[in-house]
Formats: C-alpha cells, sequence, structure tokens
C-alpha cells in the first residue's frame, strides 16, 4: 500500500468542489454543500508534507465514492465517534448526512434521460452487507435505504472465500466489470459483522472523438527526466482552455457529449515546474482550484482554437484509508475496537463494532472514443470480539506530467480526480 505515500499530497488536490448549482428536494443551501467537500480537501492539505518519491506516480481516485461511503458508515455512529467523523465528513448532523446524499442521488435521477440519450453511462450504488448473524438495527438500514438509495443484503460471513466472491461480483456488475476481485478470502475476517459498500461507474463519449488514425507514438518527458513513448491522440478544436500565469500552467476543458455537464480537466504545468510543485501549489488554498474551475467552465467565456495531444491512458489504484484517516485526519476513535460506538447500527445498541478497512479501489482509461471510469469504497465494519475561426491554435501537448480531474460541472461534484506521470502503480 505504498501508494498511499503518494496519496500524501496528492489527494488534496481532490478539488474544490462540490457548489450545487441546482440541487433538488433539499434544504441544505449550495454554500453548505460545497463547504463540506472543500474543508475535506483542505483536511488533506494540511498534512502533505515530505516530497516523496512514490508521489511520481500515476493515480486515481474518487472523492465522490468515498465521501458517500462514509457518509453512511457516520450514519450509524454515536457520540464520540459520530462527533470524530467530522474531521472527515465535515457536517454536523445527520439530517447534513441525509440531505446531501439525497441532494446529490436526485440529481443523478433527474438527469438520466440526458444521460442516456447521449449514450453516457453514470452509475451509483450503495449496498449494506450484514452477517445472517448480527441483530442488524433495523431503524439503521431503512435510513440507508431512504436516504441513500442502498439495499440489504445478508450474508454469511464465515464463509470468506464464498462472501469474497458474492461482494465482488456485485461490484463488478455495478461497474460495468471495471473493477473485478477486490476483496479476497483473506479480507473476510471472521469477526466481520457488516460490509458498507459505495460502487461508481462512469462512462462517456467526447462530445469530439479524436480520430484514432492520427493516433501516433510521440515523446512523454518522465519526472525523472527520462524520455519513453507514449500512444498519443491529436485533435484540432475549440475548447475551455485557460493559461494561469500564476501558476505557470495550461488548463483545458474537454467535454463529454451532452450539453457539456461531465469534463475531463486537465493541467499541465510549464515545461520548468514538475507537477508535484504545481500540486503543492493549488493545495495550498481551495480558493485557488476553484477560482481556475469557474473560469474553465463559465460558458459566457469564448473558447480557444487548441491543437491537442494527449496520450491514451488507464490508471488503477488502491488506497487504504484507514491509515489515511487516522494519520492525516487524527481521527482514531472509529477504529478503536475499544472505543468506537457504532451502537446505532445493532439492534442491541451494543457497542461491539469498529472500522477494521477501508478499501478504495479506482481506474481510469481514456482513449479516442471517450473515457469510462470505475470506483469502488468497502468499509468493513468488525464485532470487536474480532475547451474560432482561424486564428493560430494554441499548441497543448500533453509530454509531461499531468494532473486530470473528471468532473459533474454543473453541480462540481469530482467524480474522479488523479495524475497521470507515465509511471505506473508498482
Ligand atoms: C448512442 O449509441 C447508439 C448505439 O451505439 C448509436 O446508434 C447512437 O448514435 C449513439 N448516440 C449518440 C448521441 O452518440
Ligand atoms: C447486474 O445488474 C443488473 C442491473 O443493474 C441486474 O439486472 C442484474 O440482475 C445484476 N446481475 C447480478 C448477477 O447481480
Ligand atoms: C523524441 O526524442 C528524441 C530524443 O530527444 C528525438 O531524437 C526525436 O526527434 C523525438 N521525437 C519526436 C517525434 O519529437
Ligand atoms: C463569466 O465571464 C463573464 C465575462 O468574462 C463575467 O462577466 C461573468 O461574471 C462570469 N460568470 C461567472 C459565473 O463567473
Amino acid at each position: 500500500m505504498r501508494c498511499i505515500e503518494s496519496f500524501r499530497y496528492r489527494a488534496i488536490l481532490f478539488v474544490t468542489l462540490l457548489q450545487i448549482n441546482n440541487v433538488v428536494h433539499s434544504k441544505i443551501t449550495e454554500k453548505d454543500l460545497s463547504k463540506s467537500i472543500l474543508d475535506f480537501t483542505i483536511g488533506f492539505s494540511r498534512h502533505h508534507s515530505s516530497p516523496d518519491i512514490v508521489g511520481r506516480r500515476s493515480l486515481v481516485w474518487s472523492p465522490l465514492s468515498l465521501y458517500e461511503a462514509m457518509l453512511m458508515v457516520g450514519e450509524g455512529a454515536d457520540g464520540n465517534t459520530f462527533n470524530e467523523l467530522q474531521h472527515i465528513t465535515h457536517l454536523q448532523n445527520k439530517e447534513s448526512y441525509r440531505e446531501w446524499s439525497l441532494s446529490f442521488l436526485n440529481d443523478v435521477k433527474k438527469n438520466f434521460k440526458d444521460i442516456q440519450r447521449y449514450n453516457i453511462s453514470l452509475n451509483i450504488a450503495n449496498r449494506l452487507y450484514a452477517d445472517n448473524d448480527f441483530n442488524l438495527d433495523d431503524e439503521f438500514n431503512k435510513n440507508l435505504e431512504k436516504y441513500y438509495q442502498s439495499q440489504l443484503e445478508l450474508i454469511n460471513f464465515d464463509k470468506a472465500q464464498l462472501s469474497a466472491d458474492h461482494i465482488n461480483q456485485w461490484i463488478s456488475n455495478q461497474t460495468n466489470n471495471i473493477i473485478k476481485n477486490v476483496l479476497k478470502a483473506s479480507d473476510i475476517h471472521p469477526m466481520t459483522r457488516l460490509m458498507i459498500v459505495n460502487a461508481l461507474h462512469f462512462k462517456a463519449p467526447w462530445a469530439k472523438a479524436f480520430d484514432s488514425d492520427l493516433t501516433t507514438k510521440e515523446n512523454f518527458t518522465l519526472s525523472t527526466g527520462r524520455l519513453i513513448q507514449l500512444q498519443t491522440m491529436h485533435l484540432v478544436s475549440h475548447f475551455s482552455y485557460y493559461y494561469d500565469k500564476k501558476h505557470k500552467s495550461q488548463w483545458i476543458n474537454i467535454p463529454y457529449k451532452g450539453n457539456n455537464r461531465y469534463v475531463l480537466t486537465l493541467a499541465l504545468p510549464d515545461k520548468d515546474i514538475e507537477l508535484r510543485v504545481l500540486e503543492k501549489k493549488l493545495l495550498r488554498n481551495s480558493k485557488i482550484l476553484s477560482n481556475i474551475f469557474n473560469s474553465l467552465d463559465n460558458r459566457t467565456n469564448v473558447n480557444t482554437r487548441v491543437q491537442l495531444s494527449l496520450p491514451k491512458f488507464r490508471i488503477e489504484s488502491s488506497l487504504d484509508f484507514v491509515q489515511h484517516f487516522k494519520k492525516y485526519y487524527n481521527v482514531k476513535i472509529p477504529f478503536d475496537a475499544d472505543k468506537a460506538d457504532f451502537s446505532l447500527m445493532s439492534s442491541g445498541s451494543a457497542r461491539d463494532l469498529f472500522i477494521s478497512k477501508i478499501i478504495h479501489k479506482a481506474v481510469i482509461d481514456v482513449d479516442e472514443a471517450g473515457t469510462e471510469a470505475a470506483a469502488v469504497t468497502v468499509v468493513q465494519m468488525l464485532s470487536r470480539s474480532g475547451m474560432f475561426l482561424h486564428e493560430d491554435p494554441v499548441q497543448l501537448t500533453f509530454s509531461r506530467p499531468f494532473l486530470f480531474y473528471l468532473r459533474d460541472i454543473n453541480i462540481k461534484v469530482p467524480l474522479f480526480i488523479g495524475r497521470f506521470t507515465g509511471m505506473s502503480m508498482p
């Protein structure tokens, strides 16, 4: 799990997100909604420290998937355990948890027809697996069903291989077979009582596809200075493009089909700036990213003609968030067998459960046609007894490491974020 290290200071990037513009059925104001995720971001940035070698590796993760799973976990937490989770969720009470989740899920539903019309696939699903022998609290389950559209399934965790296979199959199905075999038999502790799972799948064609006949092998300079050759796609078109003088970086929104709602935002630092230096600057203050996104997303601005060269890439990352939350959020109680209070999850109100694992896996695949990405977050709860005309095009060549943010620009939710460095995970 060396990726955790890299995460240390990349994750922060994690965007500035979430100014929800058109939230339905919610008392939560736009400002409140964006605030919680913004604060989540800042939480990470406080802790980035040492220059890490591992940070040179490509990375992808899904803020949305992780956030949704942590809200479900919070539903079942009480006392100090719930209070500590505020460091992660930045929401103060369960009403806010529920409103956040419902607002998001309702927006996805409302958007469904558009999504289908443009051959976009966006699936987000929550599921609760409970051991047969566990006295699940009925109200906890009803709240998950009502506010998180979660479904319950009973399972026998004593049979480690069978239950791993079974959950893996659901995850695979929900993610269009992109994420397979997340859980191994050895991940299923015999004292597992609950597994809280979020699965997310996104697939969309570009608004304007790259012509695969134009794809050629091009040089790509790794941060180490070494030259490698990558299959690189080429396209000349008009895009929302922005050169950020202050941070010496070029930014572009590459839109997917459908009302310009989903975009892949890419950031390329100038030649003399290392990617991690840019990342660090962006993270210093969450306003920086949100200002850049706001100017990119502003539809009244005139698009720029860009000659775009972008490598095809596929990134797959696995992260263990228990370590991350402990180390950088100073959140400990939910993971402490003796102190955790998830009594709202069990009918006997017994303080028997604690979080033993938060497994997060994400994949992104970018090619001439579009993007497919998926993520899953599995939280294991154990019992303690166990962007006109003919101006010259701007040259934008992604021939060195860059950042990406797959975003819903209507509601400012980051679906996936990461970096491509040309170096894969070990
Ligand atoms: C959606 O996919 C179908 C089948 O692949 C295709 O015929 C149709 O043209 C696509 N629609 C759009 C808007 O891309
Ligand atoms: C896979 O998902 C589809 C729709 O989401 C569902 O109809 C089907 O039953 C699922 N299959 C399995 C094996 O879960
Ligand atoms: C790639 O880099 C090599 C070595 O610097 C150089 O000789 C070659 O011309 C470059 N190829 C392209 C397509 O720029
Ligand atoms: C978009 O840009 C226009 C002109 O640059 C500006 O007047 C407007 O305030 C911007 N809108 C937003 C939402 O930032």
